[in-house]
């Protein structure tokens, strides 16, 4: 019998003995031929360290000052980098902050080399983002093992990365099995932004919604397809397998800590202001916020998209029945309108033939990544 089992005609059950290959092995194919960049205005300095790297295998790309560091990271994916404290230009700690302030460069560990001893260099080092230090004159063998278990963690983290890539390919595949859906996901992710800007909600709410967009309906993997796909009422039994979907993507999603924020959406965005939702049963502000907006985005785009049991609807039918839902008690009241009002002005014929709605997901996206 094969590690997958077939538990019913559509549903993939993982069996405890299952053979899958060991985190370390895979760890260590990700971590091989690893790149460590060396920013140090010395040429002596960077010699040397190249010299006592030599032992491992490693790529090693050098600058000379931050500038150079700056091109080749824009276009290099590094590892590590290994920077001196004093460098031209700007100091390590200020290098170290500008890399930990750019999301495309935070999770690259930094190894900072130092002269100059004290408690207060510390500090400024490890405020400034910098996650190990070594202070001259360096040591061959602390210098290969530092190095060493900081490459570990990067893969760690890499792999952590991967994972969560993985998740949102899936994601988009389980809307892409129901082809009516088509950009689905955008456009949730774009309608709840804008929503989320509105309100004023942080940089890291918004981040929550965007990736919501994509994974508040994961767990639809694990609803067969007779059920979700099934053309006519659903039978109470069945429907009671589809809540489930809110569930079964909490537990698909939860591994990934990094996933905590969009967490209250995937559970609570079929949840109704008066408590009549589901999978809890939360009335009016216990239903997190973020899952409120991502509900009222999803409703929308429900509306004004076509479906095998009805037309798209105008923006302005699909509003006058958001409204009615708000008006019977199953929508935030205040949300409702302020939705309304979003949609209405994207909708409006003066901005028309501006940016089409990918190009502003688009520019969200780059914005909240950065
Ligand atoms: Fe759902």
């Amino acid at each position: 019998m094969s590690a997958l089992s077939k538990k019913s005609k559509d549903v993939i059950v993982l069996r405890p003995d299952m053979h899958l290959p060991r985190w370390e092995s895979v760890l260590e194919d990700a971590a091989q031929a690893p790149t460590i960049l060396i920013v140090d205005a010395l040429d002596l300095n960077r010699r040397l360290l190249k010299a006592m790297l030599k032992t491992g295998s490693y790529r090693i790309l050098e600058a000379k000052r931050p500038s150079a560091a700056f091109v080749i990271l824009e276009r290099e994916k590094v590892d590590l980098v290994v920077v001196d404290l004093m460098m031209p230009e700007m100091s390590g700690h200020d290098f170290c902050r500008l890399l930990k302030n750019d999301r495309k460069t935070q999770l690259i560990p930094i190894l900072m080399i130092t002269s100059v001893q004290g408690v207060e260099n510390e500090v400024a080092g490890i405020e400034s983002g910098a996650d190990e230090f070594l202070m001259k004159p360096l040591m061959p063998t602390l210098v290969r093992t530092r190095i060493r278990s900081m490459l570990r963690n990067k893969a760690l983290i890499d792999s952590l990365e991967e994972a969560e890539t993985i998740l949102f390919a899936l994601a988009q595949s389980v809307e892409h099995r129901d082809r009516y859906t088509g950009l689905h996901c955008e456009r949730l992710a774009s309608y709840s932004i804008s929503l989320g800007q509105a309100l004023g909600l942080p940089r890291q709410d918004q981040l929550a919604l965007y990736r919501g967009g994509y994974l508040h309906d994961i767990g639809k993997i694990s609803i067969p397809d007779a059920i979700l796909f099934k053309r006519g009422l659903l039978t109470d039994e069945e429907w009671q397998t589809m809540r489930l979907h809110t569930i079964r993507g909490e537990e698909i999603c939860r591994p990934m800590k990094s996933l905590a924020p969009v967490m209250p959406i995937i559970r609570s965005h079929h949840e109704r202001w008066d408590g009549s939702g589901y999978p809890d049963g939360l009335a009016g502000e216990e239903i997190p916020l973020l899952a409120r907006i991502l509900q009222v985005a999803d409703i929308y785009d429900a509306l004004t998209t076509a479906r095998p049991y009805k037309p798209a609807f105008s923006h302005q039918h699909a509003i006058e029945i958001m409204n009615e839902e708000a008006r019977r008690g199953w929508r935030d009241p205040e949300l409702v309108p302020l939705f309304a009002e979003i949609t209405q002005q994207a909708a409006s014929p003066e901005s028309a033939g501006g940016v089409s709605m990918q190009q502003s997901l688009e520019n969200m996206r780059r914005e909240l990544s950065k």
